[in-house]
């Protein structure tokens, strides 16, 4: 038998993959069955069998200890501090030291859209897409900084193409095309309840990108931190693709952390209310993080100051600034994964497609915000919602194209 197949069986056999070799032996190319051994090369058997392991634990918010954290309020800076944050934060800007992260490798299920979220059409008069309004905002900052900010864009294996010959057909909306780098972030096999890999309707491992917070390692690997480094990058902003009024050229916020002497920033917007399933910026065990609406307690989450506000009310909108450090040290890292039990589409072992009509399979995700909890310290800066926030996360109701349009035309017809 050939030596990788023997070596290959082995390892199934020991991690109790063995279902993987029917869809192995049910391939008829010798290069169909070479690349199916590579794929399974690359899987790192021991992490599956982990995640699966921790899938069947109960998730356990105890034994941290909560607090409510320090946040700076931009609305109420007075105008020597304001004047000051951004004189800083224009120096930085104007000598090349921040470059613009989108991360765009998620598969945006919930609005529904075919193709990657950035190529969806926002409905405006002008009919642009998510791409365009955001390369917008960066060809104006290049024009009022003077300079070229880098911007990289993370997307995932299943969308990398698509959004590449996008900017490609569009030539890249205006913006250097020298200035911007794609880089596709890692992914993860799915698994069944019982823990076996799947095999797609491709005939290939089922796998799914591995969370935003799989960035910093995908950074690393794909020689995005040796680029930022070659260029003298300091600041990084960190977005996703899908908030129509995100600034990523903020003088304030990187004002504010270099004053501060942080390694991050994170901006945060008022909770719309003590219910709003939205995660908020807290101290866990003394150190920042944020802590999710399904980990909140409803007493927690009602909480209030002397002066009314909620105390666990500073949302985490995913607009985050970190230091070039600060990546470094987070890459070297291992953050945890968190499950989704999702619907996925499979080949079982007779070789038939099954189109599940409830969850089926597990996925695993690292999420960006739990890089917080590794820093000692993180300034956040809370801003205005109808400023700073319009997503586009769903098909309609809240956060859909609808309410993201609203809340852009108002934005853009007040200035
Ligand atoms: P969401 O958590 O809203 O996920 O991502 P999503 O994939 O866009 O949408 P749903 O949940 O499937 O409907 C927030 C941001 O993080 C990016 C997304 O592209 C979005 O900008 N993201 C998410 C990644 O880049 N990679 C991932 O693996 C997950």
């Amino acid at each position: 038998m050939d030596e990788k197949l023997k070596q290959i069986k082995q390892t199934l056999e020991k991690y109790g993959q063995e279902q993987l070799l029917d869809e192995y032996n049910r391939l008829t190319s010798e290069d169909q069955k070479q690349d199916f051994l590579d794929s399974l090369l690359t899987i790192d058997f021991n992490q599956v069998k982990t995640l699966y392991e921790k899938s069947k634990e109960e998730p356990t918010f105890v034994n941290s200890k909560i607090e409510p954290i320090e946040y700076v309020d931009k609305a109420k800076l007075s105008k020597e501090e304001f004047k000051e944050l951004k004189e800083i934060g224009t120096k930085e800007i104007k000598a090349g030291k921040l470059a613009v992260v989108t991360m765009a490798g998620g598969q945006g299920t919930r609005l529904g859209h075919t193709g990657p979220k950035g190529t969806f059409d926002l409905g405006l008069d002008t009919h642009k897409s998510i791409f365009e309004i955001l390369t917008d905002i960066l060809v104006k900052a290049r024009k009022e900084y003077e300079t070229d900010i880098p911007w990289y864009i993370m997307t995932s294996d299943e969308n990398n193409e698509a959004t590449v010959k996008f900017f490609e057909k569009n030539d890249y909306f205006g913006y250097p095309k020298s200035c911007v780098t794609f880089f596709k972030q890692g992914k993860l096999p799915m698994i069944s309840t019982e823990g076996k890999i799947l095999i797609d309707e491709k005939h290939k491992i089922k796998e799914a990108a591995d969370g935003h917070g799989g960035i910093f390692h995908s950074m690393l690997k794909e020689g995005i931190v040796y680029d930022m480094k070659a260029r003298e990058i300091e600041w990084v902003f960190i977005g996703g693709v899908d908030n129509v009024l995100v600034k990523p050229v903020d003088p304030i916020l990187i004002g504010l952390s270099v004053k501060s002497k942080v390694l991050a920033a994170g901006k945060s917007i008022v909770k719309a209310n003590p219910k709003e399933k939205v995660g908020v910026f807290c101290k866990r065990n003394g150190r920042p993080s944020v802590i999710e609406y399904s980990e909140i307690t409803p007493e927690m989450a009602e909480e209030r100051d002397e002066s009314g506000e909620l105390k666990y009310g500073e949302s985490h909108i995913l607009c985050n600034l970190f230091s070039l450090k600060a990546i470094e040290k987070v890459s070297q890292m291992n953050l945890p994964y968190h499950i989704a039990f999702k619907k996925a589409k499979y080949i079982d072992k007779d070789g038939n497609l099954v189109k599940p009509e409830s969850p089926n399979a597990y996925k695993f995700e690292a999420f960006l915000f739990d890089a917080f909890e590794s820093l000692d310290s993180l300034a956040i800066l809370r801003v205005k919602r109808e400023e700073e926030f319009a997503p586009v996360k769903n098909a309609e109701g809240v956060d859909s194209p609808e309410t993201a349009r609203k809340l852009y035309k108002d934005f853009h017809s007040k200035k």
